[in-house]
């Protein structure tokens, strides 16, 4: 049976591996790496460079762990993301893709702002998860580590549909025990693409510049990188036609509205 939710980041490996190419990187650090479908690519652009990856995951899937023990360029860090940076130094490009939730992505964002500013590397990241449905709405894969000040009431039963601010119960996309969804989509200090556009905002208001594209599909990609970065024009000219793209989006909203209705279909099934 063919997977019918794509999901992984390898999905814009064309993008990501271009555009980690363009800016030279070498050491390039990935938050999140599941089953390692991205891990695995980006640890062969990094050895063709003469590289390394640094993956941090606190739970990745047993096929990462098999894969990861023998690739003697790679480094597993088994933490959450906010208590890694302190083992990471000279990495050249960032792929984002762990905790979907605006206080796990800003402070990301910060962290690695600062690393860059420490060791004297523009800023390069990938963010995945910048659309719906976890781009307003938070997504918490283990809710005890948010600061209850900045958690927004969950549940990890209810369902997230287009359209549907709050949570359905029974229907829509939801995490079968592994995640919970912030209740209600929208509003300050929620998702992925406001914690993006918070971050953007600092930095903009600071006098450092930063460029942003988006890919609307599987998800959403964003690509935020320094406008004063030597490759960021030829990087610029890589993304752009992507930004955004019109017909993309709606081939990703199409996608979506076919994987419910099996997720539908599944549901009346079960029932
Ligand atoms: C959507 S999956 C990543 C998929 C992978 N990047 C890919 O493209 O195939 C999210 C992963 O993030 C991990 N994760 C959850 N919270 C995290 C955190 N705070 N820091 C780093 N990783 C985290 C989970 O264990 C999970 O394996």
């Amino acid at each position: 049976m063919p997977d019918l939710l794509i999901h992984s980041m390898s999905e814009f490996s064309d993008i990501i591996l271009d555009g980690l190419a363009i800016a030279k990187a070498e050491h390039v650090v990935e938050i999140g790496a599941e089953y390692g479908g991205m891990s695995t690519m980006l640890a062969n652009y990094a050895l063709e460079q003469g590289g390394r990856l640094t993956s941090i995951d606190p739970l990745p899937k047993p096929e990462f762990l098999d894969w990861v023990g023998g690739a003697d360029h790679v480094t597993h860090i088994g933490k959450p993301s906010l208590a890694a940076f302190d083992e990471i130094a000279d990495a050249d490009a960032w792929l984002i893709d762990g905790d979907h939730n605006w206080f796990t992505v800003y402070h990301e964002l910060k962290a690695i702002d600062a690393l860059c500013e420490r060791d004297g590397k523009p800023l390069l990241a990938f963010l995945h998860d910048v659309a719906w449905p976890s781009g307003r709405r938070d997504m918490y894969y283990a809710p005890d580590m948010i600061p209850e000040a900045a958690r927004h009431p969950h549940d990890f039963d209810g369902g997230a549909l287009p359209g549907h601010g709050s949570l359905v119960r029974g229907r829509g996309f939801r995490g079968m025990g592994h995640f919970a969804w912030a209740l209600h989509e929208g509003g300050p200090k929620n998702g992925v693409k406001t914690a993006v556009e918070d971050f953007i905002a600092e930095r903009n208001e600071a006098g450092r510049e930063l460029a942003y594209a988006e890919v609307p599909a599987v998800f959403g990609l964003g690509v935020l990188f320094d406008l004063d970065a030597p490759w960021s024009n030829a990087l610029a000219d890589l993304v752009i036609p992507y930004h955004e793209n019109r017909l993309i989006a709606s081939l990703e909203a199409n996608r979506l509205a076919n994987y419910l209705t099996v997720l539908d279909f599944q549901d009346r099934n079960a029932a």
